[in-house]
């Protein structure tokens, strides 16, 4: 892992290649981050904490090891994975300044201003990489995909935490009341930003299914590709180790 310079808030070489949708969500991550982790509490009723125990759980990270916390936001995963696994080494990546200057300032650990589709690391240079509800905000999320796979280590492992687009009816009926009825309300209750809880909805209805975003893994550099259903029509998890 390289050395970190101390974060500031940059214009990112990969800019372009999130065109204006790019910097439309970055602007908004910046604008909803000082409340951020409260409506991520609110809205999955303090379950997200458990589906991010879950995914450190699975990855099983050692000490010394490097992760890479992508699309990190206030860096939630990078704090536990720190805690459950002293002398693990630790970064945070995200495009949102706003968002990473408070995980900066929750857990004390490294971050780096990056765009997940152009990172500024040298191939092979992490032993574990870590996505949680930050995949479907890539424009092209494949693309965010190769460059895990170049930025892990042969036999490096990777977790990603998921709204993905639910396939059957009954998860399809959960997903959409969900969608639909609470997270609007709680988007105007508590939101500075009630835009953001639209783009929410919207960002989930058009990602990938699990078994797509599995597949596209499987092209991406990703074997032993591994999916869980951890509540059904909301949360998904896949684990893969980079081939
Ligand atoms: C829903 S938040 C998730 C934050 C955190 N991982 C968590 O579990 O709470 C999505 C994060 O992805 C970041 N993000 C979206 N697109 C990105 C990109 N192209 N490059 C880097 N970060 C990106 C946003 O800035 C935001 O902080």
């Amino acid at each position: 892992m390289t050395a970190v310079p101390p974060l500031t808030n940059v214009p990112l070489p990969g800019e372009g290649i999130g065109g204006q949708r790019g910097s439309a969500v970055r602007a908004m991550f910046d604008r909803i981050a000082p409340r951020y982790d409260l409506l991520n509490r609110v809205m999955t009723l303090q379950v997200d904490q458990a589906w991010r125990r879950h995914l450190l759980r699975d990855l099983a990270p050692r000490s010394g090891e490097a992760l890479l916390d992508l699309c990190a936001g206030t860096m939630d995963v990078a704090d536990l994975a720190r805690r459950q696994t002293p002398g693990l080494r630790v970064i945070g990546a995200d495009f949102s300044f706003q968002m990473l200057r408070r995980g900066v300032e929750k857990t004390g650990l490294p971050a780096s201003q990056a765009d997940a589709m152009a990172l500024p690391f040298q191939a092979a240079c992490f032993d574990l990489a870590t996505v949680t509800f930050g995949m479907r905000n890539l424009e092209r999320y494949e693309v965010g995909l190769t460059e895990l796979a170049r930025v892990l280590k042969p036999g490096g492992r990777l977790g990603v935490l998921e709204f993905f687009r639910p396939e059957s009816a009954g998860p399809r009926l959960v997903h959409g009341l969900y969608n639909r009825l609470a997270l609007p309300v709680l988007g105007r209750v508590l939101s500075p930003d009630p835009e953001a809880y639209r783009y929410l909805v919207e960002s989930m209805e058009r990602f990938a299914s699990r078994p797509e975003f599995e597949a596209a893994a499987a092209r991406s550099g990703f074997g032993s590709v591994c999916g869980q259903t951890l509540f059904p029509g909301v949360c998904g998890l896949v684990t893969a180790v980079r081939s």
